[in-house]
């Protein structure tokens, strides 16, 4: 029998607020380009916003993803022979992770660890994957590394650690960040467990900016509901109808871009925060990258982090590869 869903611990909700308050003042305080922490883009809404842009037609990496695990899942868990524990750092609502679930409770009893910092996400996954036969779930609301350090001190002797970063999280980061967490990672694992490291691939621009600014505007939601977010914890003034979304791709960084520019000259003021800004006509806030890889640069990237490649499987139909590693 599946056990009941828990969650192991929560971050302090006025600790979270400081943060929040401190990080959106920073971002916006920029003398040049501002910007804003892509991980405040997952609340409650955003999350659930998220959850829509993963089934609309444009956004292929999430069928691609699940699709490589759909196919994928035995092959891959086999290359792991002992008794597995699984961490999966951002996992959302955990959908593509069903297929690695069952794969592995074919043969043991699994312990699966989500870590995410919006809890609606992971309070969904608990719902989704709660009911697989032989796999209890501890969700850790938590940033990646300090859920996946509270993992590793949980795990007992003998036992591998299989972490996962699914949906080309990692692409949130740019180049040389990503190599530094792909490196933290690794600083908190011992040889012989694995990462599982999902990236989206390049592709032609119009089908990349589309996933991203898709026909529907779910995607423009999701990027403006960060304002209402300000709004809604800080007592921001923002005019959300004063903002157009933008998805563009920069060639030389190989990223999707998402942008908030601004339609006026305007004035905003954070209550919560003390703080006032003001934006010119034209001018952009920068919430999310979306870096997409080659192949062959994914192995290099987990080689100079201290893993060696165990596998990789790409996507026919949309270029997307689920990359395996062992710490090593
Ligand atoms: C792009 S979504 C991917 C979700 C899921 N893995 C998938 O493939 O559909 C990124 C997820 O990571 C979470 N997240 C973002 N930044 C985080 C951080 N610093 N620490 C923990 N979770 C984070 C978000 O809340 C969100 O659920």
């Amino acid at each position: 029998m599946a056990s009941a869903p828990r969650i192991a611990r929560a971050i302090p909700a006025l600790e979270a607020i400081a943060q929040f308050s401190s990080d959106v003042v920073v971002g916006l305080s920029q003398p040049g380009q501002k910007e804003l922490p892509s991980k405040y883009l997952y609340d409650e809404v955003g999350s659930a916003l998220f959850d829509v842009i993963c089934v609309l037609p444009e956004y292929g990496l999430s069928r691609a993803g699940m699709r490589l695990l759909e196919r994928h899942a035995a092959d891959i868990v086999e290359r792991m022979p002992g008794p597995v524990v699984v961490a999966e750092l951002g996992s959302g609502s955990g959908q593509k992770t069903r297929w690695l679930l069952e794969a592995l409770a074919r043969r043991q009893r699994v312990n699966y660890y989500p870590i995410d910092i919006s809890s609606s996400a992971l309070f969904r996954c608990q719902l989704e994957l709660s009911h697989i036969d032989l796999v209890s779930i501890v969700g850790f609301e938590s940033a990646y590394l300090d859920g996946l350090r509270e993992v590793a001190a949980r795990r007992r002797e003998g036992e591998q650690l299989l972490v996962l970063f699914l949906g080309s999280t990692i692409g949130n980061f740019d180049r040389p960040a990503g190599d530094q967490f792909l490196r933290e990672v690794r600083s908190t694992l011992c040889e012989g467990d694995a990462l599982l490291l999902a990236t989206d691939l390049e592709k032609p621009v119009p089908a990349l900016t589309l996933a991203y600014d898709d026909s529907a505007g779910v995607t423009a939601a999701f990027n403006k509901n960060l304002l209402a977010r300000i709004n809604r914890e800080l007592d921001g003034d923002f005019d959300l109808t004063k903002f157009d979304h933008v998805a563009r791709y920069d060639e030389s960084e190989r990223r999707v871009e998402m942008h908030l520019r601004s339609k006026v000259w305007q004035r905003i003021t954070i209550r919560k925060a003390g703080f006032r800004f003001y934006l010119r006509e034209g001018e952009t806030i920068w919430t999310e990258s979306s870096h997409k890889y080659d192949p062959q640069e994914v192995i290099q990237m987990g080689e100079r982090a201290g893993y060696r490649c165990a596998g990789q499987w790409i996507d026919g139909e949309w270029p997307f590869a689920q990359t395996l590693f062992f710490a090593g």
